[in-house]
């Protein structure tokens, strides 16, 4: 396995090299971003792809699930995060009712994220029966990712947020969704809340690389949402989270730090001041003598 250490000259990633990796077994490593900033970090510390997620819906702008995000929403931020970017590959989530009234529609929107955004590939929630939609986009030479399991905008059918694929049935619906997604050409498949070994027999089936969240070890990649790893999501996270960091401890003790300074005048001190030049220092301070000799 050959890992390019932070620091040394990087490639771009491509479609073509996700799939190389896979066949290389060289792990794949995905996180959403958001922003300029995250997008800099995320693609400065050699993360593979950057996923502006749908899931900004509640990460960002506090919506209740990932439902009422739009395509002008998205693109605010997938253009804020691509301004960021070097090296990754970006990808932009179709937010629900961006494909879901026909492929023309669909086609226009995932084009917008392209010519807009700056994405080199957007994500479609659903498995084989998005195969013909997803088509058409790659038709229009937009690559796509595919995302089967546990689809959030499918919240409301689901009935909640459910682990899927935990029967016979459930597991049969899953090949054959990853199967209709690989045939129709996806540049990878997200697999989200479903059990390792179902997520294990999907990944050896399919050409595709697949991408796991909540999936189990054995996908040929790994993403998370940013929100996740660094402690930014105010609720107790979910079993697959591994908190990397506490963003916001980090940013609370700060932010009441500064109030304690500001409120006890020691910030701003001197140091962090700006000065006058001496000599105008001197003009302003014989004017300001002039005039009090004036009033005496
Ligand atoms: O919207 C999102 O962040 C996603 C990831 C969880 C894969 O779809």
């Amino acid at each position: 396995m050959s890992i390019a250490p932070i620091g040394e000259p990087r490639q771009k990633i491509t479609v073509a090299s996700l799939r190389e990796k896979k066949l290389q077994h060289q792990p794949i490593t995905c996180l959403t971003a958001y922003d300029y900033a995250t997008a800099r970090l995320v693609d400065d510390a050699a993360i593979d792809i950057v996923l502006v997620g749908d899931s900004l819906a509640q990460t960002m702008l506090g919506y209740e699930n990932t439902l009422s995000v739009t395509v002008d929403e998205m693109l605010h931020h997938v253009r804020a995060v691509h301004r960021g970017m070097k090296h990754a590959l970006l990808i932009a989530d179709m937010p629900y009712g961006s494909y879901h009234a026909g492929a023309d529609d669909a086609v226009k929107n995932a084009t917008r994220f392209v010519k807009e955004g700056g994405a080199e590939a957007v994500k479609v929630e659903g498995g084989e029966k998005r195969a013909d939609l997803i088509r058409r986009i790659i038709d229009a030479e937009i690559p796509v990712a595919g995302h089967i399991g546990l689809t959030p905008q499918s919240v409301n059918v689901m009935s909640g947020y459910k682990v899927q694929g935990k029967d016979l049935g459930g597991i049969e619906q899953l090949m054959r969704d990853a199967v209709a997604l690989d045939r129709a050409g996806v540049a990878c498949i997200v697999l989200e809340g479903i059990p390792r070994e179902v997520a294990a027999m999907i990944t050896a089936e399919v050409g595709a690389p697949t991408i796991g969240i909540g999936a189990g070890p054995e996908c040929d990649g790994q993403v998370l949402v940013f929100h996740d790893l660094v402690n930014l999501t105010f609720a107790p996270p979910a079993k697959f989270v591994r908190r990397y960091g506490d963003a916001a401890a980090l940013i609370s003790n700060a932010v009441r730090a500064f109030r304690a300074d500001v409120k006890s005048l020691q910030y701003p001190s001197d140091g962090e001041s700006y000065h006058l030049p001496k000599d105008t220092k001197a003009g302003l301070d014989t004017v300001l003598e002039r005039k009090r000799a004036m009033r005496r």
